[in-house]
């Protein structure tokens, strides 16, 4: 099942988050199990440039700089809300410089030469995006990487067992109604629109968390 429905402006998305703020941690109490096998799965440990979009407050960042980045590992985290800026700013400080944080106005495409990243990671953006937004994000991230290099997803999605589909179901009912009371996320599957475009699947599954269905996936460009 598909939402084609009614996302966010990019305009509601920052005052959405700008809102929010600090509580955005305690509410992804789902992302727990994702962020995990992403952070297994996406092989930190050999990444000298790491770009992350609608980075947030900069948790999981903090956690591939501590435990999985190399020293010399280059981080720049991306997000349109302001507020969201200021508190991953904070909390990667005393990373120095090995890490940047950057406010944009929500458009997906950057300025960086073509292959000079080595990981392009999004936790919980796609499935905020519109349909042609999350398409310019995937082309962008195939532009960014380099040739070893790997595309990090992680997102809500829809589930297969009984609880999970139910979960699924009427979180999606929420967005439908009032996309802002679930910060404009709604299940997704993410893996086709990586199918047809030049993408090398290597790790992807649905893991749940607190009975919320999460996707996972690992690409390679090709
Ligand atoms: C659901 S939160 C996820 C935050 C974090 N990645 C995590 O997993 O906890 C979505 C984040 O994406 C940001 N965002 C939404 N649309 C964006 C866009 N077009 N460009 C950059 N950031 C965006 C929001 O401001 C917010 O911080």
């Amino acid at each position: 099942m598909m939402s084609s429905r009614r996302v966010l402006s990019r305009a509601d998305a920052r005052a959405v988050y700008d809102r929010v703020g600090a509580w955005q941690d305690p509410q992804a109490f789902y992302e727990a199990p994702a962020l995990d096998a992403l952070a297994e799965q996406g092989a930190f440990e050999a990444a000298g440039t790491v770009i992350e979009i609608g980075c947030g407050t900069a948790r999981f960042a903090r956690r591939l700089l501590r435990t999985r980045c190399p020293p010399p590992t280059q981080y720049e985290g991306i997000d349109l809300s302001g507020t969201m800026v200021r508190l991953a700013k904070a909390r990667l400080a005393s990373f120095g410089p090995r890490a940047t944080v950057r406010q944009t106005d929500g458009g997906l495409t950057f300025d960086r030469p073509d292959g000079a990243v080595d990981r392009v990671v999004a936790t919980y953006v796609l499935d905020l995006l519109s349909r042609g937004d999350a398409r310019t994000l995937i082309g962008e991230a195939h532009r960014l990487l380099a040739a070893d290099g790997r595309l990090c997803l992680a997102g809500l999605t829809w589930g297969e067992g009984l609880l999970a589909r139910a979960v699924s179901w009427g979180w999606d009912r929420l967005h439908a109604f009032r996309p802002e009371w679930v910060g404009g996320c709604r299940p997704l599957r993410m893996r086709p629109f990586l199918e047809g475009a030049c993408w090398q699947v290597r790790h992807h599954r649905v893991v749940t968390g607190w009975g919320v269905p999460s996707e996972v996936l690992v690409a390679v460009p090709e």
